[in-house]
Formats: structure tokens, sequence, C-alpha cells
């Protein structure tokens, strides 16, 4: 089968499905605070999900990373996990894997293992307890620090993912590196984008520049550029003086979208080319029209074929331009 090539010649080869639309934290820079989510009924069941994902992993794809919300919220998950793993035993998928906010972690760790995966994301913007309580709404610390130490104990190695947030967590960059070296996870950091009904003023007074960022560290530590790439948007350093290596997500003062390989699925089937935009493509339809793939796999060529050059994201002229009215939990980021 041809693989996905879209109209820039970028090659999808990245598939993130994000499962359920709900979550047990409430981030202020995902979600609202009463937000409304999708009836039951609306979401493909698992056995969908697998033959969606099959169909892109027919298709080419060769990392499958499950998002959310909190894709560990979704009952059952982890027979979807275990099928998926299928995948990985015939060599079709490289890596499969998820971004979670951890709270379940303590929970599912060792079954995710059993499952294949390697290595998780997990976000966490603080180490303080109360800071982390104001960012998350709804989450608790302690309970995420278990699911992490739970996960390490499983033998899956850890990413953090932190939100740089001018007056939130500036103050801890060197305290999370410290932390991310002892414990021997990999730190990424990324800059706020402007995804959901919040106030525009709200993003441009929480934005961070990664360029200040990094800014900072150079002052006390020496950076040394890495070539090394994860298949994700990330680019990394090494900081010579810890050896560890952190990495640094810039929709905002650099543009990756030349290199784009993803795409995102949500839990109704629709297909988001990419995410600073609204255009998508609806999966159910076909899924469901079918038992044959072959429709499906048409309107997935099809939807590839229509994969813009990338979002419109923009901060630059103290304004915030390009933002998505959607929420950042709708494709799991
Ligand atoms: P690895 O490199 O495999 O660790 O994963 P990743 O960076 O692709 O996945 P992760 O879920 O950790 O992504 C981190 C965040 O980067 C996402 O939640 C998004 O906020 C952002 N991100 C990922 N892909 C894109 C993209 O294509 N465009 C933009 N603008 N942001 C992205
Ligand atoms: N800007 C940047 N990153 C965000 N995330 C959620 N909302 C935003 C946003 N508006 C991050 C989370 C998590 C990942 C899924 O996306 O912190 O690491
Ligand atoms: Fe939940 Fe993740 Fe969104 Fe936070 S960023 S509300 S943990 S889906």
């Amino acid at each position: 089968m041809t693989a996905l090539i879209d109209p820039f010649a970028r090659s999808i080869t990245y598939l993130r499905v994000s499962v359920t639309d709900r979550c047990d934290f409430r981030c202020v820079y995902c979600m609202a605070e009463n937000m409304t989510f999708l009836p039951k009924a609306d979401l493909l069941t698992l056995e969908e999900l697998d033959r969606l994902c099959t169909a892109f992993v027919d298709m080419g794809v060769q990392k499958l990373r499950i998002t959310g919300g909190e894709p560990l919220v979704r009952k059952g998950i982890l027979t979807f996990f275990r099928a998926m793993s299928r995948h990985l035993d015939t060599g079709a998928l490289r890596e499969l894997t998820l971004t979670t906010n951890g709270s379940q972690l303590a929970r599912f760790a060792a079954d995710l293992a059993a499952c294949g995966v390697r290595r998780v994301n997990v976000s966490l913007d603080t180490l303080d307890p109360d800071k982390f309580a104001r960012i998350t709404r709804w989450g608790r610390l302690p309970q995420v620090l278990d699911g992490i130490a739970a996960a390490q104990a499983a033998g899956l190695r850890i990413k953090i993912n932190a939100v740089a947030l001018k007056g939130f967590n500036e103050d801890e960059l060197f305290t999370l590196t410290d932390w991310c070296a002892q414990q021997g996870h990999d730190l990424t950091w990324i800059e706020v984008m402007p995804m959901g009904d919040l106030g525009n003023e709200d993003r441009l007074d929480q934005y961070w520049s990664l360029r200040d960022l990094r800014t900072r560290y150079a002052e006390r530590f020496t950076l040394t550029d890495l070539a090394e790439r994860s298949g994700g948007p990330a680019r990394y350093v090494r900081i010579e003086e810890t050896g560890q290596k952190v990495g640094f997500i810039t929709p905002l003062t650099h543009n990756f979208c030349e290199s784009c390989n993803r795409v995102r699925l949500t839990c109704t089937g629709e297909l988001y080319m990419c995410l600073g935009q609204e255009d998508r493509a609806d999966l159910r339809a076909p899924l469901r029209a079918s038992p044959d793939d072959a429709a499906l796999q048409d309107s997935i060529r099809a939807a590839i074929a229509r994969k813009p050059k990338g979002h419109d994201f923009d901060y630059s002229r103290q304004s915030v331009s390009g933002q998505m009215p959607r929420h950042m939990s709708h494709t799991g980021g």
C-alpha cells in the first residue's frame, strides 16, 4: 500500500489519538472550569478506534500516541492498548505511547509496560503543591508524583512536559530541571498556544517565550544542540554540566510545521490535519458505512491531501492571532 504523503511532500507516520475528551483535571490553559463533555453515545467504541488506528498503521503510521483529555480515564483503555500492541509485535508500529497527566499511572503503569509501552509523556508544570492545584484546578501533586514513581518502577522512561508560563513557573526553571536530572527524566518545555475560548489577553500575559527561557539556561549552563529527534516537534539540547536532555517545543518562536509528520484523531472519529487549523475530516461515516476498509482508506487519503501547510499562531504584534476556538483537550495537544 502506498504511504501517506501530504501536498507538501511530508510523510505522515505519526498518529495522535484522543480516546476521550474527559479529564480529571481542569488545567487553565487547556479547559474551561465548566466543560460540557460529549455524550458517551457519541464516542467511537474501542473496537472502532482499533479499526481506525489499524487502517492508519496499514497506511504507514509507525508511531501511535494515545491522548485525551486524560486517556487513562477512558473505560476499558487497557483493552485498547493490548489490542494495539499487536502492531508492535508485527513490527508495523515502532512506538506505542501516551501523553498523560499522570493521575492514574500508579494504577496502570505495569499493565502499560506489559503492552509494549516504553515511555510516557507526563504533563507537569510545577513541583509546588499549591501552584499545582491552582494550574490544574482539580489536580493534586502527590498523586501525580506517585504515578510517575510507579511508571519508573515499571521500567517506563518518563518525559516531563512543562508548559512555560510567565509569572508562574519561571522561578522553577532550575528546580524543575534539577529534579528531572535527579530522577532521570527527560524534560520538554512547551510554548503556550492560543487554544480554547479564553480571553486573548490571558494568553499574552501567560506567554513565556522559549527563546527567553533558553537564554536563562545559557546563563548557568553550557547547551549543546542535538540533532536527535523523537519523531515529535521537540528540538533537543544537552546540558553539559548535568548530561541531561531538554526539549523545546516552539510553535510561537520557531515554527516547526515544515517537518510535520502527524495528524490527530478525536474520540468521535474526526481527523484534524493540523492542531492549529479548524479543517477536519469525518472518518466515522465511512467507518460505519461498510465493514470493508476501502471507503475509509479513501477518506483518509482525501484528508491527507488537504493537510495545510501549518498553523497561524502568532503573538508578535502584541496581540493573539491564529487562535483556535476549540480546547486543547479536544485533540489532545
Ligand atoms: P515525543 O517527541 O515523542 O516525546 O512526543 P511529542 O512531543 O510529539 O508529544 P507530546 O504529547 O509530548 O507533545 C507535546 C505537546 O507539543 C503537545 O501536547 C502539543 O502541545 C505540542 N505539539 C505536538 N505536536 C504539535 C504540532 O504538530 N503542532 C503544534 N503547534 N504543537 C504540537
Ligand atoms: N498550549 C500549550 N500546551 C498545552 N497543553 C495543553 N494546553 C496547551 C496550550 N494551550 C499541553 C499539556 C500537555 C499536552 C497534552 O498539551 O500540558 O502536556
Ligand atoms: Fe487534562 Fe491534560 Fe487538559 Fe490538563 S492539559 S486539563 S491534564 S487534558
